[in-house]
């Protein structure tokens, strides 16, 4: 009340400054202001409305999750109880009626996950929502603004659509590489009312652009994504209420194989006999228009044997051998109304599979999140310019450039260049990555940019220009799934800064609708030991819960027979059930973990159950194939031999000799048994995680009895390996005493109390002794510096992070790295690209796992609940930095840390969402030293449960934004 008070007063004392008309206003705002006390302490409030993750979306479910997030002003504001209205119509909420649902109160302070419980929907009907909540002081708030969700077709029966395509397989020229034309397909329609509504139902089995009298629907590329084909193909749906006129309407649609029936990952390098058209031999469309009239009728168009089919300027497109388009051969018109297909054929009907499932997609489509413009051009031959668009990335190029009819211009892509200033294409393997386009002759500047292929690069080179280009001929278009930014770091480390970017560009370069390893080479596969490893890391940069949904969905999906979960999913199975793409790709430890470790962050990130509960079966038949490799408890030195390559992959890429894959393989196995525990108790499944809860004793007390010695030392039975033969660098021998296996034997909790203390210790001496440098590949880097970080090594964590000597992050850094790279010397100054023509992709977001211990550690923030309800910020500083800055937006809302650390000062920036309840670590030993918000910590009514620790203070702090300085 002073302080509102206090404004009063000086917005007076403003006003008897002020012109008259000045004053007018004035006082409205002073009322305004008076007014807005009376209710100062109810003004909380929902915002950022989602269903199912999404802004009022197209949804399937029919009890669809409900979310949202909370603003109040002042300091540790909660939700008691909330109350949700669902209606027909926004006239019906605006009166407060839900026709549809009235939650009433419900005493809860749940924000998210809460289930659509009203009366039944019909497909295509659209809700509206609005929700208010009340305060821990049980004050009614204010009502959220209305959003909407709109259910969409939830079984194959809603659909009238055939699925119609044509092979074209006998029009691909003959050479190298197998690139059929693509099909256009087109249909003209009658509109003979005024239409109210209508919706464009579409899915493809390869992929798709669809246009309506000539307009290309939605700005989503690679519809419908890659699936398990065989068992799931998605839809997208599209409100084309205004694309529809009354009279005669087009439809045209051009496909392209894509995952489909197109190239897929190193069949070719690796010789495998099918090398594309995996899951079908050429591309299939299904689409309707829903339409609704004016006067209530109904009626649907939709794919059948009467669509006409003919070939145009997409002359060749595929994923990995790029895209040519002769726009010379482009139908006039072809997708407008009046276009003469006399000469266009019929399209081929195919019958559906009647065991494949027809959902609505689960992620958030692929589209352009950024555009980049050219940083330098340069000449490297007649008619040749290297353009360099300054930044790996995944995507295309948007060209604008005015040529003859018939000149052609010729597109190379690549990550890198050689000294001598030539494009790196050998990191490519057997992707060709070209894209030509050929002039129409147009008067204007020609405008094209592909649809069905995308390239990992910085460097475009083209050959076939007469001139020198303008510098804005070419855009750089970054292309991935669409996903909310959640993340902000930034420190006054300049090397950290841009280590941040890389991790971010790798994200957005490998989340294209599958996490990908890389988007360059002849792979471009979603590895689950890439993915699992990286997992958190990416929740905290973009708010990945749709995308996951999808993809777990394809893990789930393409289990193995025997529970284990594959080395990549989807994956492709030959006529005999093994991988199509190399029959030897089955799983791995580190790999195959994926089913549980991915599942299980989405439930803790985005306290998400359902998925918990749709994966469940799987997940448990996956642990049951892990037990039968630990019958005794322990996963014995070669146990794993059946794997291809033996033991697995192991700790992929690391330096030196090599961990036991076994003993990891336990660490692994431990920490899965752990996550099951806690999941199948969060869903109420209370003998299976009892079960767990058992289990867990036995595998540690297995691993320890097998491979810890009495000193805390972790060993191995050499001899069981021999010379390697069969495993991944198993020349370079095996060991258990290495970074690896104490960073995953910490960060698993397999070693608590007094070992996890020791085994910190081990690993303390092993980055010390070896110059305070790493040794670790994938599955050891993830775990390293929380490990050290949680066993009082925060000082070597910092060591390793600021590095920017090899190999670390940092090293490429230095080197001019604006991504993450596949190896720790993929580049190095004195040996060039020693790995060249092998694995040595410059886009592979596994070692940016780091972004992990950059928020959790760094900036300090983390969730003790799920959902991120319950968090602690506990940040950790040492020497090398003296501020960092940063926010994660997570379902609860948006939550910030930064520090700054001056001589012995420190101050802390703190911003915690409404709702939820921090735990806060200030470094001093003292509460005395520390103030919040200009006040002493003691006395703060909105401060609770301090304590002193050695170390420490701590103090529990609700909602708000603080100022904390502490005083050493
Ligand atoms: C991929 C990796 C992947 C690995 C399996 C590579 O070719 O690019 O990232 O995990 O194979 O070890």
């Amino acid at each position: 009340m002073v302080k509102s008070w206090n404004l009063v007063n000086s917005i007076y004392l403003l006003i008897v400054k002020n012109t008259m008309k000045r004053v007018k206003l004035l006082w409205l705002l002073c009322f305004t202001l008076i007014s807005m006390q009376s209710w100062a302490n109810t003004d909380i409030r929902p915002v950022y409305l989602r269903t199912e993750y999404k802004v009022n979306p197209f949804v399937e479910e029919s009890s669809p999750r409900l979310s949202w997030e909370l603003r109040a002003s002042g300091f540790n504001q909660s939700q008691q109880a909330y109350r949700i209205l669902v209606a027909s119509s926004i006239a019906n909420l605006n009166k407060h009626i839900g026709d549809l649902w009235d939650s009433e109160k419900v005493e809860s302070n749940a924000t998210n996950q809460v289930s659509y419980q009203g009366k039944a929907l019909q497909p295509g009907q659209k809700v509206y929502w609005k929700v208010k909540v009340w305060n821990a002081k049980n004050e009614e708030g204010l009502w959220s603004t209305i959003n909407s969700w709109e259910l969409a077709k939830p079984t194959k029966s809603e659909w009238t659509a055939e699925w119609i395509g044509k092979d074209l397989n006998h029009l691909a020229p003959k050479g190298e590489y197998h690139l059929p034309p693509s099909p256009y397909l087109r249909k003209e329609v009658k509109v003979t009312k005024p239409v109210k509504s209508a919706r464009l139902y579409i899915s493809s089995l390869g992929l798709h652009n669809f246009y309506i009298n000539g307009e290309k629907i939605g700005k989503d590329y690679f519809g419908s994504g890659w699936t398990e084909y065989n068992k799931r193909v998605y839809y997208n749906v599209y409100d084309v209420s205004k694309n529809l006129q009354q009279g005669n309407n087009a439809f045209g649609a051009i496909l392209s194989s894509g995952w489909y029936s197109g190239y897929l990952a190193y069949a070719l390098l690796v010789g495998t006999p099918q090398v594309d058209r995996f899951y079908g031999n050429f591309p299939l469309l299904k689409a309707q228009v829903d339409v609704e009239y004016a006067d209530g009728t109904k009626e649907v168009f939709y794919t059948d044997k009467t669509w006409k089919t003919g070939v145009g300027a997409v002359i060749e497109s595929d994923f990995l051998q790029g895209e040519t388009h002769d726009a010379r051969k482009d139908p006039k018109g072809w997708n407008k109304v009046g276009f003469d297909d006399n000469q266009w054929s019929a399209v081929e009907v195919v019958a559906d599979k009647s065991d494949r499932a027809l959902e609505m997609y689960p992620s958030n489509p692929v589209r352009v999140v950024k555009e980049l413009p050219i940083k330098s051009i340069k000449k490297i031959a007649d008619g040749k310019y290297m353009i360099d668009f300054g930044q790996n990335f995944a995507g295309n190029i948007r060209l604008k450039h005015k040529a003859k009819a018939g000149e052609k211009l010729v597109f190379r892509f690549g990550e890198m260049l050689h000294i001598d200033g030539k494009l790196v294409t050998e990191n490519l393997r057997r992707a060709r990555a070209i894209d030509t386009y050929i002039f129409r002759g147009d008067a204007q500047a020609e405008v094209w940019s592909p649809s069905f292929t995308f390239h990992g690069f910085q460097f475009v080179e083209v050959s076939g220009l007469k001139e020198e280009p303008k510098a804005d001929f070419l855009t750089g278009l970054a292309l991935s799934s669409d996903l909310e930014t959640a993340g902000t770091f930034k420190t006054d480390n300049d090397m950290l800064n841009q280590l941040y970017s890389n991790i971010v560009w790798t994200q957005l370069a490998n989340y294209i609708d599958i996490p990908t390893d890389c988007p360059q080479r002849d792979e471009r596969i979603g590895w689950t030991g890439d993915a699992q490893v990286y997992m958190r890391s990416a929740t905290f940069n973009n708010d990945v819960a749709p995308f996951h949904k999808k993809w777990i969905k394809d893990l789930n999906d393409s289990q193995w027979e025997n529970g284990a979960y594959p080395v990549y999913a989807p994956i492709p199975k030959n006529d005999k059930g093994l991988a199509a793409i190399r029959p030897s790709d089955t799983y791995s430890p580190g790999w195959s973990e994926a089913g549980i470790i991915c599942t299980y962050e989405i439930f803790k990130g985005y306290n998400d159950h359902r998925i918990v509960e749709e994966s469940l079966p799987y997940m448990t038949k996956f642990m049951a194939f892990l037990k039968s490799k630990a019958p005794q408890g322990a996963m014995v030195e070669g146990i794993w031999e059946d794997a291809t390559p033996k033991g697995g992959f192991g700790d992929w890429l690391s330096v030196g000799q090599k961990t036991s894959p076994d003993l990891v393989a336990n660490t692994y196995y431990y920490y899965c048994t752990k996550l099951m525990a806690e999941m199948t108790r969060a869903i109420g499944k209370d003998q299976l995680a009892d079960a767990y809860t058992k289990d867990l004793e036995l595998i540690r007390a297995g691993f320890k009895k097998h491979y810890m010695d009495e000193n805390g030392k972790l060993k191995i039975d050499e001899k069981v390996y021999g010379n390697g033969d069969g495993y991944v660098e198993g020349q370079n021998g095996f060991s258990g005493h290495t970074q690896t296996a104490y960073a995953n034997a910490i960060y698993s909790g397999i070693l608590d109390g007094e070992d996890a203390i020791k085994a910190g210790q081990f690993l303390r001496d092993l980055v010390q002794s070896n110059g305070d440098k790493l040794t670790t590949g994938f599955l050891g880097f993830k775990p390293l510096l929380p490990a050290l970080s949680k066993t009082g090594s925060v000082d070597k964590a910092y060591k390793l992070i600021l590095s920017e000597e090899y190999p670390s992050l940092g090293y490429e850094v230095v080197n001019g790295a604006t991504s993450i790279w596949e190896r720790w010397d993929s580049f190095t100054k004195d040996k060039g690209f020693v790995h060249n023509a092998a694995m040595n992709s410059f886009s592979h977001y596994a070692f940016g796992s780091v972004n992990e211990w950059m928020f959790q550690n760094l900036l300090g923030i983390s969730a003790t609940a799920n959902g991120y309800s319950e968090i602690q910020i506990k940040p950790e500083i040492s020497s090398g930095i003296n501020e960092a800055s940063g926010s994660y937006h997570s379902i609860s809302g948006k939550i910030s840390s930064s520090w700054k650390k001056t001589g012995n000062k420190i101050v802390q920036h703190i911003e915690i969402p409404v709702n939820v309840k921090a735990i806060c670590y200030f470094p001093t030993a003292n509460a005395s030293k520390v103030s919040i918000n200009g006040k002493s910590l003691n006395s703060l009514s909105y401060v609770s449960n301090v304590k002193e620790g050695a170390e420490q203070v701590t103090a529990e702090l609700g909602s708000g934004k603080y100022e904390v300085v502490i005083n050493n």
